[in-house]
Parts: C-alpha cells; structure tokens; sequence
C-alpha cells in the first residue's frame, strides 16, 4: 500500500526519533519534507534524512503531504496545529494538545467540522507494557478494578534540562508536561472519567537551575509545581494522580509506584507511563508480586507509533487510537484538575472519549504460540 506521506513542523530534541522511527520501524509512513523556524535545524535534519527542507509555509501548502507532525513546544501546537488543519491535512501533535482548555477545544472542533484526524502524543499507552496490563484488566486477572494511585514525582527540569524556563512558566508544570501520558494510560486501561478534583502547591518562588548550561540561575516559577489530583471514572475506578517538580531526585527513583491498579482479585503494577515497555508485575490475591512476560510488541521507544496508526485508520476510514476525543479528554482532566484547586470544588466533566481499541498481539517471528 502507498505510505501516508508526512510533514514535520519542529525539528529540535524529539524530531531525531520520529525521524528514526518513521524511516525504520513503521514502513506505512514516509517523511518527506521538515521545517523548523530555525532554518540550520530543518537543513541539518533533511540532510541528515534525505528529505526536504521548507518553511512552514512552504510544508502546508505541498499537497503530498497527508498529516502534519507538529514537534514545536506546546506554546505554539495550536498555531501550527491549526494551520495545518486549515490547509485540510491532518494533524498529529506532540503533547500537550494545546496550553489552554480553549486551545484544545479549537483545534478538536476544527478537526471535527472539516472531517480531518487530530491526534496528540503520547502513544506510550500503544506499548508493549500498557498494552500487556490492558489484557490483564480485560480478561479479569485483577477482578474488578475499583482503586488506582500514580505518581511523577522528581526534581523537575531545572535539576537537569538545559533551558528549563518554560516548565516552570503557564502552560508548562508537572501536569501538562509529563501528566498526559499518566492520564492517557489510564484512559485506555479504565475508559473515560467523570469527575476530577485536586489540590495544588506551588513550594518554591523560584527553582535554581542545576544543570551544567546555566548552573546556578534562577527561574521564576509562575505555575503550580505540586499537582495532587482525584478522578473517577465512569468504570468506578477512583484514582489518585500526584505530579511533582518539588520532589528531590530523579524521576523513577522515589520509590512510589508509577502507576498501581487495585481491583477485587488482585492488584497490577503499571510500567512508566512514560515508556514503551514493562516490567509489568501482578499480585493475585494475597499471593507473590509475579513478573509477567510481556505480551504485546513495541516495547522499544516506538514514538510515532500513534501517527502510523492514524496513517492506517485513514486508508481504512477507522477511529485512529490516539484520536482527538481522547486527547482532548485528557486535557479536560488536566484543566479539571485546575479549576478544581482555584474553585474548591470537585469537577463534573463535559468531555467524555471512547476507550481506544486495543492493539493486536506481534508475535515473534517463527513462533507457534496460538
Ligand atoms: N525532548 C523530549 O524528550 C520530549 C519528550 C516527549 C515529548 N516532547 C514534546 O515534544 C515537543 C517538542 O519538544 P522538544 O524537546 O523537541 O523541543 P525543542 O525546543 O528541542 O524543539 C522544538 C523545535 O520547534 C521549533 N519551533 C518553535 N516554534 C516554531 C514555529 N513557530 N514554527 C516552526 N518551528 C518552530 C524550534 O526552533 C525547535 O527546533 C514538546 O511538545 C514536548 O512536550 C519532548
């Protein structure tokens, strides 16, 4: 079948493994062309790739190209995300869908009215692990889930990152940066939510740039750095959702678990979020934590595999997995949350999603497992 030809807006950090990605892993796809505001960048990536580079302009209005990869930071998704829907491509965006409520809302409703697929990152919930825990909770072996807790707690981006400053700024914070792929995940795994409620704490004024570039500099922090959130689920789940930049140490090394699910029979331990792959490990009963082999492929940083499932869904005129319901479902959540802490109230919510087909199970070449 003809690949679904692609454009990227963005050619910083995270373009290197779409890029590697979208030549290697996933063969229905085919960058053709880049632009990045910085011109060196977009050139040094097509040279590096053998594809094309363009201004921006230039990208939307090749009529090759079928969806666009806006990789821009987040301030600008929803202007580059909403160009490209007026130039009628589809567009699949890297998270957050937009810094506001409204942004989202715009670009959902501009999708929907021109019959265009919106898609947002992450797709980690397409991974080998979280795809694993799906088959657990759907063929029963925790019972029925009613309770889950996650944590993304670390030192924030001032402890390592070279330009840290818009993660402490509106629009950045542990809730929209890394909160998307925790409530994505658990999206998939228990379907839509209801309501939402939280508390938020903003510790520091400022944070101290601790990394090598800028060490020793100070940032101001604008936005809440301690988001400590309920959800409920329309499944029942009632969950616990606690993102931190104010929590010394490395992201993955507090000793919280990322993400716990407990249900009548058992309780499940979710891999990072944030990753493609396990260890998954179960708990029946009273019984031993068990390891549980991993059942599903892409287990590898397989980013983009969300786009090459767009790609898939529009020839075959399906619902994409990463679709523009869920990822504006999820940030819903994330504003809920918000509106929760500033009102003192929980928060019921207009936006509701499907719960996203699972994946098929890849077995490994020559195998005889049924
Ligand atoms: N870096 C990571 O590890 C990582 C991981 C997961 C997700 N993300 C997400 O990916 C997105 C990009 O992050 P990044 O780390 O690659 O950022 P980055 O700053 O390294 O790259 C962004 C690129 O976009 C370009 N750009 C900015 N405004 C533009 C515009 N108006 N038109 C065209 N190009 C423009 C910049 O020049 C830059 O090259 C963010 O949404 C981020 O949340 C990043």
């Amino acid at each position: 079948m003809e690949k679904t030809k692609i454009g990227i807006v963005g050619c910083g950090d995270i373009s290197e493994i779409y890029l590697k990605n979208t030549t290697g892993t996933f063969d229905n796809l085919e960058v053709v062309a880049c632009a990045d505001i910085i011109g060196e960048r977009s050139k040094a990536k097509a040279e590096a790739y053998g594809i094309e580079a363009l201004s921006t302009e230039e990208l939307l209005k090749r009529r090759d190209i079928e969806i666009v990869l806006n990789l821009t930071p987040p301030k600008t998704h929803r202007e580059i995300s909403q160009k490209a829907l007026e130039a009628g491509k589809h567009v699949y965006s890297e998270k957050p869908l937009g810094i506001s409520r409204e942004e989202g809302k715009l670009l959902f409703d501009t999708a929907k009215a021109k019959g265009l697929y919106l898609g947002c990152a992450p797709d980690t919930f397409l991974g080998g692990g979280i795809q694993t825990c799906r088959k657990l909770i759907d063929e029963g072996w925790i019972g029925k889930p009613f309770g889950s807790v996650a944590f993304m707690v670390g030192g924030g981006p001032a402890e390592f990152h070279p330009s840290p400053d818009f993660f402490y700024k509106s629009g950045g914070g542990p809730l929209l940066d890394m909160g998307p792929y925790f409530v994505t995940a658990m999206i998939n795994l228990f379907g839509p939510a209801l309501r939402v409620s939280a508390f938020t704490a903003t510790p520091y004024e400022e944070k101290t740039i601790l990394g090598p570039v800028r060490y020793g500099e100070k940032i101001k922090v604008e936005t809440p750095t301690y988001i400590n959130g309920s959800l409920e689920f329309a499944n029942g789940v009632c969950a616990s959702l606690l993102t931190s930049f104010d929590s010394h140490g490395s992201y993955g090394k507090s000793g919280l678990p990322f993400l716990q699910i407990f249900g009548t029979e058992g309780t499940l331990f979710v891999p990072d979020p944030n990753t493609f792959g396990g260890p998954v490990r179960l708990r029946r009963f009273a019984g031993e934590v068990q390891e549980i082999p991993v059942t599903h492929g892409f287990t590898e940083n397989s980013r983009g595999i969300g786009l090459s499932d767009m790609a898939a869904s529009i020839r075959a005129g399906r619902k994409a997995r990463v679709s523009a319901d869920l990822a504006y479902h999820a940030l819903d959540i994330m504003f809920g949350f918000y509106d929760s802490a500033k009102q003192g109230a929980h928060i019921t919510l207009e936006s509701s999603c499907e719960r996203p087909e699972p994946l098929a199970r890849v077995l490994p070449k020559n195998s005889t497992e049924a």
